[in-house]
């Protein structure tokens, strides 16, 4: 068991296929696709697996995170503007058993008011927000230790 390479399932909220032409002052001006480079990356270093999905659509993410109940170790999600309202996006992650952490580009406690609030915060084993793209590397580094600590 300690040997195997842990599976790890990325996935980006609506909006977030803008990333890097939307409000660039407040989400950076890199890319979602080399943002996902970057992560690919990342999960090669760990010798992890990872899949990346971006969806505008509610029910695809839904239907991602239950197709992977049986496939990955650990979720890492940017649940974009449905983090703060999605019940039905919060059930499909309790759903699935599997450890989430939360990231956002931005951080989110020093904007608007509503974007303090995360309905997915507290499910998640930790949220990551305010340091860019990078908080994807961080999240998915998290997850490895997370996980190898509780196999050992
Ligand atoms: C975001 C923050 C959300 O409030 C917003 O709706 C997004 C992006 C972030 O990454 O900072 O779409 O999740």
């Amino acid at each position: 068991m300690a040997d195997k390479g842990l599976r790890f399932l990325v996935l980006h909220g609506p909006n977030l296929n803008m990333t890097g032409f939307r409000e660039p002052d407040v989400y950076g001006r890199k890319p979602l696709t080399e943002i996902d480079d970057d992560i690919r990356e990342a999960a090669q270093a760990l010798g992890a697996e990872v899949r990346i999905l971006q969806s505008n659509s509610e029910g695809a993410l839904i239907d991602t995170i239950h197709e992977h109940r049986s496939w990955a170790d650990g979720i890492v999600i940017n649940p974009g503007g449905l983090t703060h309202y999605s019940i039905s996006l919060r059930d499909a992650l309790v759903s699935v058993r599997l450890p989430v952490v939360e990231v956002h580009l931005s951080n989110v406690h020093a904007r608007e008011e509503f974007r303090r609030h995360s309905v997915i915060a507290p499910i998640s084993v930790g949220q990551i927000v305010g340091l860019g793209p990078y908080g994807y590397v961080i999240a998915l580094q998290a997850l490895e230790n997370l996980i190898r600590d509780t196999l050992s």
